[in-house]
């Protein structure tokens, strides 16, 4: 029996793991990390992360084939296939801080892979790491074990969160990196085959190893690029009168072009864009190619940009004040369908609106209160150290409440903010919400969700990203 051991069970180790184990009932996969109350949670009815499908594929595989533990050198000593998913954060101190990828996770889980074992192993990159970074991992091994063979692959993880078991289950494509060697060439087809067991064939691309760790880098660039592009053109939409929805989906109808991938949004969050685009930029100006990575930065300050847009466009259209006024926030995760809330575009939103000292009232299905509380009060670029790590902030921020129920957030607000596109935002009485709320009773509709015609039907004043502008927002503008 094939034993893989993954490294890291989070977002990807979690799911793409529990995946591997559901299709390939001959291998035994066991997920193993540091954190010991993240495998408790694994091993729970109550799983660490929330995503559709998820439950149901553990629960299946949970005890026989799949296992979750925190003895992590002895599946890594047991396993002929070890999957390295550690957390790649973007770097906070240091020599590139603020954008070069933060190797320290890998780097000792490298290091102890070298430690425990005792037989030849397959090491695979599933984190998304800089360029020629399985060569830094070859050296770590070798130097430091006598006897051992390593082959190292880059086998990057597409998934999205919210999809993830979609993604998993029929993947666009599985991506595989080796090194061009025999040895190089046998290490990659018993990867292969583990994916085989339900991926068609010529879904398996096979490269060599930079272009794989590349690639990775190189799609969630064009991806962010194209939110940036729409979220740029959103705001030409609002000063010149076009719906970016109608725009997008004449663009889109373009084939080359495509239609996936062009909603106007406050901004893209999640934990991959903004890091990987940063690690791309830091990867061209230590090359030298100061005009390509000057290309890249552009995608995040567009978004950037998007953010503080929203944030101005609150303010400005509330009489230039939301000093005291209670704002409600409707969605804090970084997208539907998930409740990570890793560099979601609330944080920002929120933060600026706190900053002109408004009173929050939170409310998002599936984040809590402690969760919220921690974004707001952490700095930039820190949550992506083990924040379970951590011990919980010791200040909450006091303008904040977190609620769970649409009704009892919007209820005397001034404003409600729509940051996560949840389904049910869509079927929410806004009748019931306007009578509660005050007046002139303001809705901001930072994913485009909500029927603008009906809203100002009700009474609100709308502003919807990049639809044509209420002409509240063009009198306000005016004023001095
Ligand atoms: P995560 O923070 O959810 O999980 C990483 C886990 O690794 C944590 O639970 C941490 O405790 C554990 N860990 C860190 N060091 C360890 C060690 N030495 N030994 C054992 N466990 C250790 O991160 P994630 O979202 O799963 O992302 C992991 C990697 O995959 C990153 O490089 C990320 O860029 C990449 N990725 C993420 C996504 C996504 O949607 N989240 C998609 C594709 C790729
Ligand atoms: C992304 C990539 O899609 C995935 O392939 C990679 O493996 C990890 O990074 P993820 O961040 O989980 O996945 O979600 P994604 O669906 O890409 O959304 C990212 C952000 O962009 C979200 O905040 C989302 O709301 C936003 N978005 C997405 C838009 O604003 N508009 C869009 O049209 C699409």
């Amino acid at each position: 029996m094939v034993k893989i051991c993954c490294i890291g069970a989070g977002y990807v180790g979690g799911p793409t793991m529990a995946v591997i184990a559901f299709k390939c009932p001959s291998i035994e996969v066991a997920v193993v990390d540091i954190s010991v109350s993240r495998i408790t949670a694994w091993n729970s009815d109550q799983l660490p992360i929330y995503e559709p499908g998820l439950d149901e594929v553990v629960k299946q595989c949970r005890g026989k084939n799949l296992f979750f533990s925190t003895e992590v050198e002895r599946h890594v000593s047991e396993a002929d296939i070890i999957f390295v998913s550690v957390n790649t954060p973007t770097k906070s101190r240091g020599l590139g801080a603020g954008k070069a990828a933060d190797l320290t996770y890998w780097e000792s889980a490298a290091r102890m892979i070298a430690d425990v074992s005792k037989s030849n192993k397959i090491v695979v990159e599933k984190s998304t790491v800089p360029v020629k970074t399985a060569e830094a991992i070859e050296k770590i091994l070798t130097h430091n074990s006598q006897g051992i063979k390593y082959q190292i692959l880059s086998n990057p993880e597409f998934l999205a969160e919210g999809t993830a078991i979609q993604d998993l289950f029929k993947p666009d494509r599985v991506l595989i990196g080796g090194r061009e060697t025999p040895a190089g060439q046998k290490a990659i087809q018993a990867l292969k085959d583990v994916y085989a067991h339900w991926v068609p064939e010529d879904r398996i691309i096979t490269t060599n190893l930079w272009s794989a760790e590349l690639s990775k880098l190189a799609a969630n660039a064009f991806l962010a690029q194209r939110i940036s592009s729409v979220n740029a053109m959103s705001a030409l939409c609002e000063a010149t009168g076009a719906d970016v929805a109608q725009v997008s989906h004449a663009v889109g109808k373009d084939t080359r072009i495509g239609p996936k991938f062009l909603n106007a949004s406050v901004g893209f969050g999640g934990s991959c864009f903004q890091k990987d685009i940063l690690n791309l930029v830091y990867i061209c100006e230590c090359n030298g190619l100061t005009e390509v990575a000057n290309y890249w930065k552009q995608v995040i300050k567009v978004n950037d940009y998007q953010k503080s847009r929203f944030v101005n466009r609150i303010v400005s259209s509330m009489f230039n004040t939301v000093s005291g006024k209670k704002i409600a926030v409707l969605g804090f995760a970084f997208k539907k369908d998930t409740g990570d809330t890793r560099e979601t575009p609330a944080i920002d939103v929120c933060k600026g609106l706190l900053g002109d000292k408004a009173r929050l009232s939170i409310y998002d299905p599936q984040v809590t209160e402690d969760q919220i509380q921690r974004d707001l009060s952490m700095s930039k670029f820190d949550w992506d150290h083990p924040i379970h790590l951590q011990p919980m902030s010791p200040s909450a921020v006091k303008e904040v409440t977190v609620v769970w129920d649409a009704y009892q957030a919007t209820k005397n607000a001034h404003g409600v903010c729509i940051l996560t596109e949840w389904d049910e935002f869509k079927t929410l009485d806004y009748q019931k919400i306007f009578n509660n709320m005050q007046k002139p009773a303001f809705i901001f509709d930072g994913r485009n969700v909500l029927d603008v015609a009906k809203l100002r039907k009700i009474g609100f004043i709308v502003y919807s990203i990049g639809k044509p502008l209420d002409p509240w927002f063009n009198d306000m503008q005016a004023m001095p």
